[in-house]
This record gives structure tokens, sequence and C-alpha cells, in this order.
């Protein structure tokens, strides 16, 4: 059985969810359950960043200890994904002390073989990013994402020699043994790393919550490789390298059956980490590479940057309590455009939702399924698999709002099928053709609902239900008007 795994980023601990981490699950989750559906083999990691300067603050500022902070805000998560009805396969925590115990291992290794060494650090550091700067990420003196100042840090440090890597990632990613998709992300990634890159620093002096480095338990380790590990022990991987041989496919052995990522989704704020840092880390520790990195384009709301000091952040909570855990996936599903950034507010939502889902969808099974009260037609949810060949290529592109596009076509000419024919006078006038159309639509309406499967799974089971029992409850509305 061929497998498939799928990765979303751990997430920053300090804040709550919003719907930017929720569009990036959402997408994961749709890609699992395709694959799931395809008949292979899932599994899908989601989790939390837990360590660093960022969090301890965070925790400091709260009263609360950094593990009793982390143990407190995980739940929102939790919770979260939860109520998005995300079928992730582990949730992993960077706090967890297999996680921890594992990266101090692959430290040791990286140590041991030469690709850490000691020397003295001066940069620009923000906090927020929990990354160095340099003069040119920086606009007015500032960090463009947390509108902050960077601080000055000198320090001892650990360095990795990401350095001697930029070749081999050039090569893996123009050769597409790592792809990075959308090409335009690609081409960034690629002209970032012909400019050279630089060897980093990968310890802390002066923040305590974070793994120690094994060999200078003086030092915490930088938390970004602390967190892309995350990526390998969320399946079970120890970080003990074996010196010989090295990994095979599927590396079985080493709680990596799974490995390597089929697909890893991000958006473009963590691109270049994910494109340098992570791969060469991975190289050094003769581990295969990923296959795709997969970058969607960034939320903002009314035309703005979503922002706690704007105000104008979306929490999925407020979006379920509205629209329903489908709803809300549907909604989310349908608002980037392959790669693109996009645009929302309430209001767009409310009115998307009304249109495709309330009139749309729901009005068009009622509306049927009354019609076809007293006409016996059978009909069966016959396969597993998505069955429009469009639409699987575009999940197999990773393009949900072009797939969801081309399910509403059938959503569309259904609606406009009971119109054309005039079907509620012909249900009376001619029930032999009455039959005949019914027949169309009512295996229309089970395509519909068999390629909605990974996009919204309780509905397309409540739409497959009805379509089955050959009736819609009184009063059974899919998606009440809002
Ligand atoms: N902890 C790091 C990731 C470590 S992975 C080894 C981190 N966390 S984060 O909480 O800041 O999450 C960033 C990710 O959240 C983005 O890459 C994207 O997936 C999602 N989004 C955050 N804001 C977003 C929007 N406004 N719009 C769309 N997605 C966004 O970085």
């Amino acid at each position: 059985m061929s497998k498939f795994y799928i990765t979303t980023p751990i997430y920053y601990v300090n804040d709550k969810p919003h719907i930017g981490h929720a569009y990036t699950t959402v997408l994961a989750d749709v890609l699992a359950r395709y694959h799931r559906l395809m008949g292979e083999e899932v599994f899908f990691l989601v989790g939390t960043d837990e360590h660093g300067a960022k969090i301890e603050a965070a925790a400091e500022q709260a009263g609360k200890s950094p593990r009793e902070f982390c143990d407190e805000n995980v739940e929102a998560f939790r919770e979260a994904w939860k109520s998005l009805d995300i079928s992730y396969s582990n949730f992993i925590r960077t706090t967890d002390s297999s996680h921890e115990k594992a990266v101090s291992n692959a430290l040791e290794y990286l140590y041991k073989k030469d690709f850490i060494y000691k020397g003295v650090y001066k940069g620009l550091y923000c906090r927020g990013c929990e990354q160095y700067k340099t003069d040119d990420d920086l606009v007015d003196g500032k960090c463009p994402d947390h509108q902050t100042e960077p601080e000055v840090m000198e320090e001892e440090s650990y360095f990795f020699r990401l350095s001697q890597f930029g070749g081999e990632l050039e090569r893996s990613i123009s050769g597409g043994k790592l792809k990075i998709e959308p090409a335009e992300r690609k081409n960034e990634v690629l002209s970032f790393i012909r400019n050279g890159l630089q060897d980093i620093s990968i310890s802390r002096k002066k923040i305590k919550w974070g793994v120690p480095l094994p060999f200078d338990k003086k030092f915490t380790t930088y938390v970004w490789v602390d967190a892309f590990l995350n990526y390998l022990t969320g399946l079970g991987w120890d970080g003990k390298i074996s010196p010989r041989p090295p990994l095979k496919k599927g590396g079985e052995r080493r709680g990596l059956k799974f490995w390597p990522p089929d697909v890893q989704l991000m958006s473009k704020d963590i691109l270049r980490v994910h494109a340098t840092i992570w791969p060469a880390l991975l190289l050094a520790l003769k581990i295969p590479l990923p296959k795709k990195l997969y970058i969607h384009g960034f939320f903002t709301i009314n035309g703005q940057k979503m922002s706690k000091s704007l105000g104008n952040v979306i929490w999925p909570k407020q979006l379920t309590e509205k629209f329903g855990a489908d709803g809300t996936r549907y909604l989310l599903m349908s608002s980037l455009a392959d790669g693109h950034d996009g645009d929302i507010s309430w209001e767009k939502l409310t009115a998307k939702y009304n249109t495709d889902l309330a009139n749309g969808l729901g009005n068009l099974v009622s509306r049927v399924m009354n019609l076809a009260k007293g006409f016996e037609i059978a009909v069966r949810d016959g396969s597993l698999k998505i069955k429009s060949e469009k639409v699987r290529k575009l999940l197999d592109e990773i393009k949900p709002k072009e797939a969801l596009d081309e399910i509403w076509k059938e959503v569309d000419w259904a609606n406009k099928y009971v119109e054309e024919t005039r079907l509620w006078e012909l249900v009376k006038t001619n029930k032999k053709q009455a039959k005949r159309v019914l027949e169309e639509l009512l295996a229309g309406l089970i395509n519909i609902a068999e390629n909605l499967k990974p996009f919204m799974p309780e509905t397309a089971e409540r739409v497959i239900k009805i379509l089955e029992s050959g009736e819609i409850k009184k009063g059974e509305i899919l998606f009440p008007r809002i």
C-alpha cells in the first residue's frame, strides 16, 4: 500500500489558533482525507512549537511557569482542531520528553561529526520571528512582520555549518528532488540560496526555556532547530543515528516508516528557513529530504494585515459557531486561490455561505428530495474513491479552491436543470420523464457528495444517507440561511 505523510507547521503555543492556522490545518486535513479515500496509508502530523524566547517571555507576562503556560495554551489548539474535524494521526509538542531527548541525540551526532562548531555571534534579533535579521530584512529599521526594532545580540555561540550545504540544496531544489510549489516561491528561494548561505547560530545562552545542548549545557538549542525535528520525532524517531548503513527507503527501523514527508504545508513567512536550515539538517543527518513544500497564500482581513493590535483577528471558534464545521471548512478552502493571498471579511464569508451552501447545495438537496417523493430510484454510494478525475487532479496539485469550483459546477448544473425541466410540474404531468430527470439529478448528487468527502466529511455522509434512504426528514436543513 502506498503511503502519504503530510505535515503542518507546528504553531507557536503563545498565540491562540486563528484563521491562518486553521487554513493550513484544514488544508492538510482535506489532503489527508483525500489520500485515505484513495486507499493510501496516511500519516498526518500537527503540533505546537513550545520552546524559546517568545514563549518564555509570554509565560512570564502571564505570571506562569513556561510549562504551566504551555500546558494550558495547547488546549486551545486541540479544541480548535476538534471543532474543525481535523483527523490528525499525531499531535506533537516540542516539550514532549521523547522529542526533547531525540533533539539532544541528534545534536550530539551533529557535533561529533563537526557540523556544529563554537564561535561568537553578533547580530540583530527579532523575538517575534525568533530569527536573526539582516539589514535587508528590515523596513525603516523594523521587522516588517512584527513592527518592532530587533535587538542587538552578541554572544558566544555554537554554529551549524549551513554554508556548506548551499550547492547541494540548490541542486536538490532546482532539480525537483525537493519540490517547492508554487514556482514563484521556488524561484525566490533559489535566488536567496544562490546569494550564498551563512552558518547559523544554533544555541542560546540567555534563554533557559529550551533543550540544553548535550555537549555544553550552559546553552539551549535555537528554537527553530528544535522545532524542525518535530517532523521526525512526530513519527517516533529517537534521534539516534546509527553509523551505518545510511537510511534505507522507508526507514522502518528507526520509527521512520512514513518518511519522507510527501507534502509539508506552510505559508511564505516560514518558507526560507524550511528551504535552507531544515533540509540542510537532514542532509547532515543523512536522512532523505521531504518531497515537496507547498506554500499557500496569506489572509488579509478587509485589506489589512490580521493582527491583535488592529483587533481584526478571526478565530476558528467564531467561524464554527456561525457556519458549522463543514461550512467553515468550505469557506476556508474556497477563499485562497492557488498560492495567492486572499482578502476576507465577515460580510464576504457570510455572502459566500448563503450563496453556495444555503441556496446552492442545501437548497438543491432538499428540493430534489422533496420532488423525488413517491418515486422509486435506486442510488448507491458505490465507490470509496473520489469520482471526478478533474477533482482528483486538482487535489493532487493542491488546488482546493479550484477543486471546489469544479464540484460547484455540478451543483449549479443541477439547480439549473430543475428549473429548465420545470421539474415541480413534471412530477405531476409526466411521471415517466420526471423519473428520468430525477435519476440524473440523484446521480449528480451522489457524485457531488462523494467528491465533497475530503472537504466536508459530515455533510457528504449526510447527503449520502438522505439519498440512500430516499427521503429528507421534514425540517432537515443542511445549511440554514444566515
Ligand atoms: N512555530 C513556527 C513554525 C515551526 S515549523 C517547524 C511558526 N508558527 S506560527 O504559529 O507563526 O505559524 C505560521 C504558519 O501559520 C504560517 O506558515 C501559515 O501556515 C499559518 N498562518 C499564520 N498566519 C497566516 C495568515 N494570515 N494567512 C494564512 N496562513 C497563516 O511559524
